[in-house]
């Protein structure tokens, strides 16, 4: 399937950004034909009505249109959503078609709290539903994560890993049901 793989902070250390590049190599491996969207990607101009579409915007929003679902992973900030990654879901919500319309969504998140960022998802599912986003009830979530991801990215703690294996096959059947039309 076609995989859109969105998130980090801007940061070039961001914990999520490297979570990330697990997911990548983890669905790559799978056989999925994945598109990332990280770190510089998502340093967008902020949204405003009157503003020509960026480029970056217009690459994400092709992406998104051609995606059979997208992970997101998001750091939490004040158990919310951090401001790049809400301005660059906004963007392409604002352009039509919009892309987030029945799209599978996987959420996930890495912090060095006790809760992995969880907190943050419920924002998050709240501002997908309201684009028309269908969110997997599943999410991952990595606490500890300064500690619990090694440098690839991949969860060191065995039970985070199975949760995070159980999840990945939960949203790949979910959007193999809901996006079979657009399979390869
Ligand atoms: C403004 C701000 C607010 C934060 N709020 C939270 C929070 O509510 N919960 C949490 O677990 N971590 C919070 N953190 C800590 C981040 O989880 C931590 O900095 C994390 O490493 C950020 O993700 P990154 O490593 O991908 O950059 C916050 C960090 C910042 C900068």
């Amino acid at each position: 399937m076609r995989m859109v793989l969105m998130g980090g902070s801007l940061r070039p250390d961001s914990l999520n950004l490297r979570l990330l590049g697990h997911l990548v190599a983890d669905l790559a491996a799978r056989g999925h034909a994945v598109a990332s969207f990280a770190g510089e990607a998502l340093r967008l101009p902020l949204y405003e009505q009157d503003l020509a579409v960026p480029e970056g915007v217009q690459a994400l929003h092709a992406a998104l249109m051609d995606a059979q679902g997208v992970v997101i992973v998001s750091p939490e900030y004040n158990a919310g959503i951090p401001g790049h990654m809400k301005n660059a879901v906004d963007w392409p919500s604002t352009l039509r078609p919009n892309p987030w319309q029945g799209l599978p969504v996987l959420l996930c998140a890495a912090s060095p709290g006790a809760l992995g960022g969880a907190r943050g998802l419920v924002p998050w599912r709240l501002t997908l539903a309201n684009m028309g986003a269908l969110v997997c009830p599943d999410a991952i979530t990595v606490p500890h994560a300064d500690h619990q991801l090694d440098g690839a990215g991949a969860p060191t703690d065995p039970r985070t890993a199975g949760h995070m294996a159980k999840a990945l096959d939960s949203f790949l059947a979910l959007a193999a049901r809901l996006r079979p039309g657009l399979e390869d």
